[in-house]
């Protein structure tokens, strides 16, 4: 459920007409729903009621914009950060650090420094060479850190392989085998504080078969880790769940299936579980809002070739994801089919291939749909391309959130050298 739709035969978000919007930004032009982010942080809280305390740390990777970080604050939502940069955006948009917890497979004693002294709920240790470090800054610092470890459940998650990464291949977390080990040598750490186990076996997952594998093999690990004698209270069960995509494809599985399986797999943990949505809370509150440049004629069907590109939109050239594309003033007669690509010199620069959509001309608006997540944030300035600008809408209200880049500022963030510039 999302809040773009077609009023008036006008594609609007929530009250506001897209075409608006890009009158007065430009394209291309992110928008973003309040609406349907909220809609989908209470689905998700509401699904989860029956636990006790559960933490949901949205995975900033997924939207960073300090707007949308602000209206996920405001529902309550804490944050998954993996960078100092994603803790410092954290903060900075008002949630709070005792709902922080830090993931990734490459934190730096910097990073491990900052959150520390500015406080959070745990790190996601996925090394025992990391916990060394980590237990180091700490006590450099002067604080314990609260830890879980990541563990490799060693599960397939049957998503596109870039994005599965619980497999005993991928980079990811302690192997399933040490992780016992993990925490006895962790004994030996002073400055970590161990507290419970994560695990997050993947991206966009459509079944909840390969969760239930890997929950089950946490719960097993819990069970031996206490017989061991370590005190475990926590439980941080990733994010993953997938969002529809593609209407004809099958649902994914909803929040309350995802809830459900919780409740059977966890039951009895006597742990507090930690969630870390990112796609499901954001993917579909957002729209890629662009422009036909030209209809060009090709060799079977004709490129539209529109303002946005694959340094907008990186989901389709790199995973070949498939996004709804559609007119925002749509005509409905004599529908095209036609290869809907960017301006960027490579053809790879494609959005659909051979899709049936409405007519459109140069000129005319389209949105990208479900583009609410890892969509701008993992935006670039290929080709000399500015970053697009973001657009938040609440209501009938609406705002910038980013700026479009400033192209001169994009230049003059190039240094030329002296030897290249004597004058200077
Ligand atoms: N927790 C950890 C440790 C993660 O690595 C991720 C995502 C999440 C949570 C959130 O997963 P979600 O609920 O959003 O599925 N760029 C790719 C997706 C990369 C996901 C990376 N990790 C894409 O566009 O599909």
């Amino acid at each position: 459920m999302n809040h773009f739709e077609l009023r008036g035969g006008v594609m609007h978000c929530e009250d506001v007409p897209l075409p608006l919007i890009a009158r007065q930004v430009g394209t291309p032009v992110y928008v973003y729903s309040t609406a349907t982010m909220q809609r989908h942080a209470r689905v998700l809280k509401s699904a989860l009621t029956k636990l006790e305390d559960p933490l949901i740390a949205f995975a900033v990777k997924a939207n960073p914009n300090a707007a949308v970080l602000a209206t996920l604050a405001a529902e309550g939502l804490g944050a998954d950060v993996v960078s100092g940069g994603e803790y410092r955006r954290a903060r900075a948009a008002g949630i709070a650090a005792d709902k922080i917890v830090f993931s990734g497979v490459g934190k730096t004693a910097e990073e491990m420094a900052l959150a520390l002294r500015g406080g959070l709920y745990q790190f996601n240790v996925e090394s025992f060479a990391e916990a060394e470090m980590l237990s180091e800054v700490a006590l450099a610092v002067g604080r314990k850190a609260p830890v879980s470890f990541r563990i490799n459940p060693d599960v397939a998650a049957g998503s596109h392989a870039k994005i599965s990464t619980g497999g005993a291949q991928d980079k990811f977390g302690i192997g399933i085998g040490q992780a016992l080990s993990a925490f006895e040598r962790a004994r030996q750490l002073p400055g970590l504080a161990p507290q419970g186990v994560a695990v997050h076996i993947g991206s966009q997952l459509t079944s909840l078969d390969p969760l239930e594998a890997a929950f089950g093999i946490l719960g097993k690990l819990i069970g031996e880790l206490r017989a061991a004698g370590h005190e475990i209270t926590v439980a941080d069960l990733g994010g993953g769940l997938g969002v529809p995509y593609d209407p004809s494809a099958p649902v994914p599985p909803s929040p309350a299936d995802y809830a459900a399986l919780v409740e059977r797999m966890t039951a009895g943990w006597d742990v507090r579980l930690v969630f870390e949505p990112g796609r499901l809370i954001v993917g579909n509150a957002g729209v890629l809002l662009t422009k036909v440049i030209r209809v060009k004629e090709g060799p079977s069907q004709p490129f539209v070739i529109v303002d946005a590109a694959m340094n907008d939109l990186m989901r389709p050239s790199l995973y070949d994801a498939w996004h709804a594309i559609e007119a925002v003033v749509p005509k409905h007669e004599n529908p095209m089919v036609a290869d809907i690509v960017g301006p960027v010199c490579e053809s790879g620069d494609i959005f659909a291939r051979a899709r049936t959509i409405e007519r459109v001309e140069a000129g005319e608006l389209m949105i990208v749909r479900t583009a609410g997540a890892y969509a701008a944030t993992m935006g670039s300035t290929y080709n000399s391309r500015p970053l697009a600008a973001e657009v938040l809408v609440n209501g009938s209200d609406w705002a910038v959130v980013r700026e479009r880049q400033d192209v001169e500022a994009l230049i003059q963030n190039d240094l030329i050298p002296q030897w290249l510039d004597p004058s200077r």
